[in-house]
């Protein structure tokens, strides 16, 4: 019997935003229900523990201060974009989030960053995921269309368009998630029912050997996971996705973040990936 590997954990360099000023105050996507009660202790304390498994992984973490009256800072995923260290910032759709493309595109800067301005609207990572040697790109619900053909331009990467069908996944990384992103050895999951006919056609031929989600990770955001090529942090209700990873030579490490599920997250979506 052969025993299936994973390509091999590289070291990352992630962006994130610690929850202080979490709560729900408006509502932007089914998940979202201003009624109900969020608790910015758990939301910090469940987030310190994804940044430590991070740091405990050998990842580096760097963090941007949270603002006052933008409780979906927190999502560090759609600030912006990052490929071969250049930036695309973010132009969120709902005026609620607008100010957070500016102030990650700040940070960027701040940092030494070339920083470019989109002109289209697009919410970073949250819709644009590198995978291999390509970019999928979702569309549907926030990120436009033209912003697809906007990064492909500055990039120079092939930018694959993905329509998403149901409003539960209105970010592409709720719907998908890069396994590997290995050049060689590219390796996505996703939950099909997310996506148009035409879309699962394209994603069945670019990876037929991908894994099919089911309903149970999907609802538990599993495929809002974070994998370094090996250990693939992921929420604990998404066990048949866990299964399917350990089948194939990954590790799963569960990590808990059920309170920023409360805002339509989980760990991919506080993680943005710089890649020099
Ligand atoms: N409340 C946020 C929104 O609806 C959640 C964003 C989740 N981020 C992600 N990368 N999917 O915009």
């Amino acid at each position: 019997m052969t025993v299936a590997s994973a390509p091999g954990r590289t070291a990352r360099h992630y962006l994130m935003c610690e929850p202080v000023h979490y709560t729900v105050s408006y509502e932007i996507n089914p998940w979202m229900d201003k009624t109900r009660y969020t608790d910015a202790d758990l939301a910090v304390r469940q987030w310190r523990t994804l940044r430590d498994t991070y740091l405990d992984l050998g990842h580096r973490v760097d963090t941007i201060d949270p603002i006052a009256g933008l409780p979906d800072m927190v999502y560090a995923a759609n600030g912006a974009t990052v490929v071969d260290g250049v930036v695309y910032s973010a132009r969120f759709r709902y005026p609620e989030r607008q100010p957070e493309g500016p102030a990650y595109q700040k940070w960027f800067a701040d940092q030494g960053f070339v920083t470019h301005t989109a002109a289209q609207t697009n919410e970073g990572e949250g819709d644009l995921l590198v995978v291999g040697d390509v970019i999928l790109a979702g569309t549907g619900f926030r990120t436009e269309r033209a912003a697809h053909a906007e990064a492909q331009e500055l990039f120079g990467r092939p930018v694959i368009s993905l329509d998403l069908v149901d409003a539960h996944y209105y970010h592409l990384d709720t719907a998908l998630a890069v396994i590997s992103s290995s050049a060689e050895d590219p390796q996505i999951a996703y939950f099909p029912p997310a996506f148009s006919a035409g879309s699962r056609a394209v994603l069945e031929q670019l990876f037929p050997d991908a894994i099919h989600a089911t309903e149970q990770d999907a609802v538990a955001l599993g495929l809002n996971a974070v994998s370094d090529g090996e250990n693939v942090v992921v929420a604990p209700g998404a066990v048949d996705l866990a299964g399917a990873l350990r089948e194939r030579g990954y590790t799963p490490i569960p990590v808990d973040t059920s309170e920023l599920l409360k805002g339509g997250g989980g760990a991919k979506c506080c993680t943005l990936e710089i890649r020099s």
